[in-house]
């Protein structure tokens, strides 16, 4: 039989549109014969007019609910989970307003400002028996899910170092001028850290902890960064750190560690011309070969796999392409996975577990906090304020 999971879109802004989108794509077309997706109802607060609006752009339904307030979404009986697309600023707030109500959610990344707010989400998640996801949507990709399987399997020996490069490739003035409601706006937890820093993270989490057994995975040793600032607003807009492990993955047999190299800017570019001229974004070093990664890395659609040579045998790449079906963006991956762990009654996913999303967003307090990036207290805040 086929779970059905019916969605409320919270905000309607840039993503939600891409992520409701792709919850009106038939799931048989990537082949999810399993589970599916209602788009029962949209919130905007800038007013009803504007959730029909978008309600239309995206082709949702006529029967489709749209409230000008998200309160009256929370409180809609016909919507079992809420995909919260708001600033991250707000998804404290915005999360623990729909758990009290009593629904699950999927939040967009960072799934907060800072870890103490995390863990305060997951605590009430928790105690309410609702199931709570960090919607990184890299993670749920088939891609990184083949990756993490190469990587476990030892194909490329023990991985030392992981290098990944997520930068837009923006003017920051432009950004300024453009978009203040956001991407600089301090208010708004911006720069480029948590707007997109949190993808090389990702990468160095997913291949260099989420690949060892829950049991032996172990948080970073040591945390080394550099930010620089953007001068109007004082965000970040390029940030570098290194993430040290004390284990190694698959395995550690010689007590070896690990560590990672992460990169993030809003005015360099991983992919110049876009084109992959640059090269891989994302390097997965292993004693045994390497995974080069391509394309941007929160959204990327091939990978090569590249052994190590030795003496004179020959070196077999293979080069593997994952593009998305059905014109899709690949968002609906992770509407997937939340809907069968709600079907099955689960309250984290295990491809991004509470745990994990907490401790990322220690490493991205840690990194603020070395480099003194420190966002309003209204936004740091772990007071629920409604
Ligand atoms: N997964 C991804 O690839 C991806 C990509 C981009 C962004 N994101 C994340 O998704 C979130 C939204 O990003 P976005 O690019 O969609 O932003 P956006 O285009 O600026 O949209 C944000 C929406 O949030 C609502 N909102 C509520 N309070 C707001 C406030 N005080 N200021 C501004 N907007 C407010 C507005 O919708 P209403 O007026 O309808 O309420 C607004 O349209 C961010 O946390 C971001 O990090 C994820």
């Amino acid at each position: 039989m086929v779970f059905q999971l019916k969605w409320g879109i919270l905000a309607t802004g840039w993503i939600a549109e891409k992520f409701t989108v792709d919850l009106l794509i038939d799931p048989t077309t990537r082949d999810v014969k399993d589970v599916s997706h209602v788009v029962a109802a949209i919130a905007s607060s800038s007013g009803r007019t504007r959730a029909e609006t978008f309600r239309i752009k995206v082709k949702a339904p006529s029967d489709c609910a749209c409230y000008g307030t998200y309160d009256a979404l929370v409180n809609d009986k016909n919507v079992d989970i809420i995909y919260i697309a708001s600033p991250h600023s707000h998804h404290f707030q915005h999360t623990l307003e729909c758990l009290y109500a009593g629904k699950h959610v999927v939040c967009e990344k960072p799934i907060t400002v800072n870890a103490a707010q995390a863990r305060i989400l997951y605590q009430v998640a928790k105690e309410r028996n609702l199931f709570l996801l960090d919607a990184v949507w890299t993670r749920y990709f088939p891609l990184s899910i083949q990756i993490r399987d190469i990587i476990s399997n030892g194909e490329i020996g023990e991985v030392l170092r992981v290098i990944a490069d997520t930068s837009m490739g923006e003017d920051v003035d432009d950004l300024w001028l453009e978009q203040k409601r956001r991407k600089v706006n301090l208010d708004l937890a911006g720069g480029a850290l948590l707007e997109i820093g949190i993808y090389s993270i990702t990468w160095i989490f997913q291949t260099m902890y989420h690949t060892l057994p829950v049991d032996k995975r172990q948080p970073p040793s040591k945390i080394m960064s550099h930010m620089v600032k953007y001068p109007k607003t004082g965000v970040d807009e390029d940030t570098t750190f290194i993430i040290s492990f004390p284990t190694t993955t698959p395995i550690n047999e010689l007590s070896r560690t690990s560590h990672g190299v992460g990169m993030t800017a809003f005015p360099l570019a991983s992919d110049p011309d876009q084109r992959g001229s640059a090269g891989p974004t994302v390097r997965i070093q292993g004693t045994r070969g390497e995974i080069q990664v391509f394309g941007m890395a929160f959204q990327p659609d091939r990978y090569k796999v590249i052994p190590l040579k030795i003496g004179d045998q020959s070196v077999e790449i293979r080069e593997i392409s994952c593009p998305f079906p059905a014109g899709g963006h690949g968002m609906f991956y992770e509407a997937d996975e939340a809907a069968r762990c709600v079907r099955d009654g689960l309250l984290e996913s295990e491809v991004m577990p509470w745990k994990e999303s907490v401790l990322i967003m220690e490493v991205m307090d840690n990194i603020r906090g070395q480099c003194d990036l420190r966002y309003p207290e209204s936004v740091e805040t772990t007071a629920f304020e409604r």
